[in-house]
């Protein structure tokens, strides 16, 4: 399998302006030289405590952000100077965050944002349809998005992030605030994105959710990687019982200092 993701030795830091009096600048670097590699079709867990430098390194990836230095490819594009190349193929979903519009039906949410990919007509009524029976708001789907509890606001962010048939998609802490049914509806849809071939790179708080979906995961800390690995390797590894361990033992062992 090809790397559909390549990350060597990527940096970001941030300029902030301390405060309106002294106007001092303090940099940060969120992102600190990082190095790992996605395969096509797998899913791909980026870990992390609060501020470890995961939705940086994602904005760098979805060509959002500009890397400080570094090498930061997806497809085989530089994702800053070759945007333009990667933004058609991918898509991302950033849990809790309203990337729909509330006004509108599930419906019509779909038809529009096909219609920002110059999908159109039958087409775009075809994905729409589609989409809207793998994430199961078909029964909802005519209902105002502002009528909609989390879970399902969530379901309809995952089908906007397919609506062009991404080939790779960035999931941002994607079951954030969910319920365990909520959350295990979204995982199952993960999966099935899987089994389509399309490769996720996805973060997430939630240990037991990375062990049962992830093919590999990457531990960042402080902005540095510190393992990274298949989840079984992990536990072996760095785990006090070995392959007994769970992945929050590992993640508390590497995340500790
Ligand atoms: N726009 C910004 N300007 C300045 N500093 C920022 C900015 N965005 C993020 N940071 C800082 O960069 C570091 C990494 O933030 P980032 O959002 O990438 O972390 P994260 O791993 O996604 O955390 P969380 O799990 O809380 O979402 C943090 O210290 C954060 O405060
Ligand atoms: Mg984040």
């Amino acid at each position: 399998m090809k790397n559909v993701i390549e990350v060597k030795n990527l940096k970001r830091e941030y300029v902030t302006t301390k405060g309106w009096i002294s106007r001092k600048k303090e940099s940060l670097m969120a992102v600190a030289g990082i190095d790992f590699s996605v395969k096509e079709g797998e899913i791909f867990g980026l870990l992390g405590e609060n501020g470890a430098g995961k939705t940086t390194t994602i904005k760098m990836l979805i060509t959002l952000l500009a890397p400080t230095s570094g090498v930061c490819n997806v497809l085989g594009y530089d994702t800053f100077k070759e945007a333009d190349k990667v933004r058609g193929q991918i898509n991302f979903v950033f849990g809790g965050e309203m990337g729909v519009y509330r006004r509108l039906s599930a419906r019509d949410n779909l038809l529009y944002f096909a219609g920002l990919y110059k999908i159109k007509g039958e087409e775009a009524k075809r994905r729409t349809e589609e989409l809207l029976k793998l994430v199961e708001l078909e029964a909802a789907s005519d209902r105002l998005v502002e009528t909609y509890s989390k879970g399902m606001i969530q379901r309809l962010q995952i089908a906007r992030g397919l609506i062009n048939n991404p080939k790779i998609i960035f999931m941002d802490e994607p079951t954030v605030g969910l319920d365990p049914l909520g959350a295990n509806m979204l995982r199952e849809i993960i999966r099935k994105l899987k089994a389509e071939g399309k490769t996720v790179l996805l973060t997430t708080h939630y240990m037991q959710e990375a062990d049962d979906l992830c093919d590999h995961i990457a531990i960042i800390h402080k902005g540095k990687i510190v393992a990274q690995d298949t989840p079984k390797q992990l536990k072996v590894r760095f785990g006090k019982n070995g392959a007994d361990s769970t992945l929050e033992e590992v993640f508390l062992c590497l995340c500790k200092s």
